[in-house]
């Protein structure tokens, strides 16, 4: 079958800083997906989109593009409505697991989509598996099935079927050292969750060491971006920036992130877990039609918790079951008396995958067990002698390494700093 364009003239009209046409972005997605367009020429285009950008008009295309690479998903005969919520990615980000049933208390659908962690920032499947029982893979008809008329909240694996370009792409990106590229980022996102049909969206951006993006300006244009992407689709889409300079709550791994959601479903729970499960509620709820609704009070009278149960039960899971826990651990102290001013989000999340929460390529096992304990937050005064943090893990041979990129990651001064708030901007 002879082409409609030639890749290399896509990859010159990029290189020299020209915007590519319709034409030009749907052959290349389409021939990419084909495998017509070679990995090494994707690499190139991928490089020159990174160093010469594209505008909204490009975006938008290349994201319609990548959503028809593959089958898209429609629960518009589901009787309940439908919100996700989609993170860019941190350190210790439990989120999704006091959010999806504290959101479905208050009969909305909630279909989360979920990836595996790569790199320091775990995946929400990888949380959910420490749950004994518990599985990721669901046929579509049980995932509707949940949706419609069980629990309202689904955390599974996206299927393979869903923008297909973006999987390939993305692995690419992965290696080729053009991930942290706004263009490719936001329509590499979009193009999953308009493939998945939810009516609305909230997005949670994060902003800081542990994240993609380190500062706010940047954070922003992600945002925008990608909140116009969603709204032009019919996708009702805000965005909140978030903070990920330090851990989100006081643990980051595993079956110990696990544990802290339930603390937080109980009506316990760190504060900042609370605030920002609380306020992607509220995000939630005023999208699909209940602004008045008082997640708070759902978090505090068990419906929550409720629905928790039956969600994990829908997917095979024992919510009573006790989770695994290290057999080793070993405790770094505060040197001196004083306030903690900085606990590195970065840091914290290597440390956590080098003892065992995380992969290091896909595929790779992780230990549900393995993770970091945090006893005080950037703010709270601590004494010479206690535990700061607490390391676990299966395999104590990964101690010297976990502790290597913990040196520096905690900073303790005489005077209280001023904190950072969690939710630092709202862009609809
Ligand atoms: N998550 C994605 O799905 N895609 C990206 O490009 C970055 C984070």
């Amino acid at each position: 079958m002879s082409e409609k364009y030639d890749v290399v003239d896509v990859i010159r009209t990029k290189r020299d800083g020209d915007p590519l046409s319709c034409g030009q972005i749907d052959w290349t997605i389409d021939a990419y997906t084909r495998g017509v367009v070679g990995d090494e020429q994707m690499a190139a285009l991928a490089m020159a989109i990174f160093l010469k950008g594209m505008n909204r008009e490009e975006i938008a295309r290349w994201t319609q593009a990548m959503i028809n690479s593959g089958e898209t998903m429609d629960f518009s005969s589901l009787p309940r409505k439908t919100a996700d919520k989609h993170s860019t990615g941190g350190v210790g980000d439990k989120i999704t697991l006091p959010l999806a049933p504290l959101v479905a208390a208050f009969d909305v659908a909630v279909p989360q989509l979920s990836g595996r962690g790569l790199g320091h920032t775990g995946g929400t499947l990888d949380k959910l598996e420490s749950i004994p029982g518990w599985r990721a893979d669901l046929s579509n008809e049980q995932i509707m099935q949940i949706l419609g008329t069980g629990p309202g909240a689904v955390v599974c694996a996206a299927g393979a079927g869903l923008a297909p370009a973006d999987k390939k792409l993305y692995a690419l990106r992965d290696v080729t050292s053009t991930v942290d590229c706004i263009p490719l980022i936001a329509s590499s996102i979009m193009s999953k969750k308009i493939a998945e049909g939810t009516d609305s969206l909230v997005l949670d951006v994060k902003v800081g060491s542990g994240a993609f993006m380190k500062d706010l300006e940047a954070a922003r244009e992600l945002a925008s971006t990608m909140v116009d992407l969603g709204t032009d689709a019919g996708v009702r889409t805000t965005a909140l920036l978030t903070d990920m300079s330090t851990p989100l709550g006081l643990t980051a791994g595993n079956a110990l992130e696990v544990r802290e959601a339930v603390e937080v479903l109980a009506g316990g729970g760190p504060a900042d877990v609370v605030e920002l499960t609380l306020a992607l509620a509220k995000e939630m709820l005023t999208a699909a039609g209940y602004a008045d609704a008082d997640p708070q009070a759902a978090l505090q009278d068990g419906r929550a918790m409720d629905r928790w149960r039956q969600m994990i039960t829908a997917q095979g899971g024992d919510p009573d079951a006790p989770l695994p826990q290290a057999r080793e651990t070993e405790d770094v102290v505060a040197p001196t008396d004083g306030y903690l001013t900085k606990l590195d989000a970065l840091a914290v999340g290597v440390a956590a995958w080098r003892l065992g929460a995380g992969r290091a390529k896909k595929g790779d096992p992780v230990q549900a067990e393995a993770g970091v304990e945090m006893f005080a937050k950037p703010g709270n005064r601590v004494r010479k002698g206690q535990p700061l943090l607490r390391l676990h893990t299966q395999t104590p041979d990964r101690f010297d390494r976990a502790l290597e990129v913990l040196d520096g990651a905690f900073e303790i001064a005489q005077s209280a700093p001023t904190t950072r708030p969690v939710v630092l901007d709202r862009i609809c």
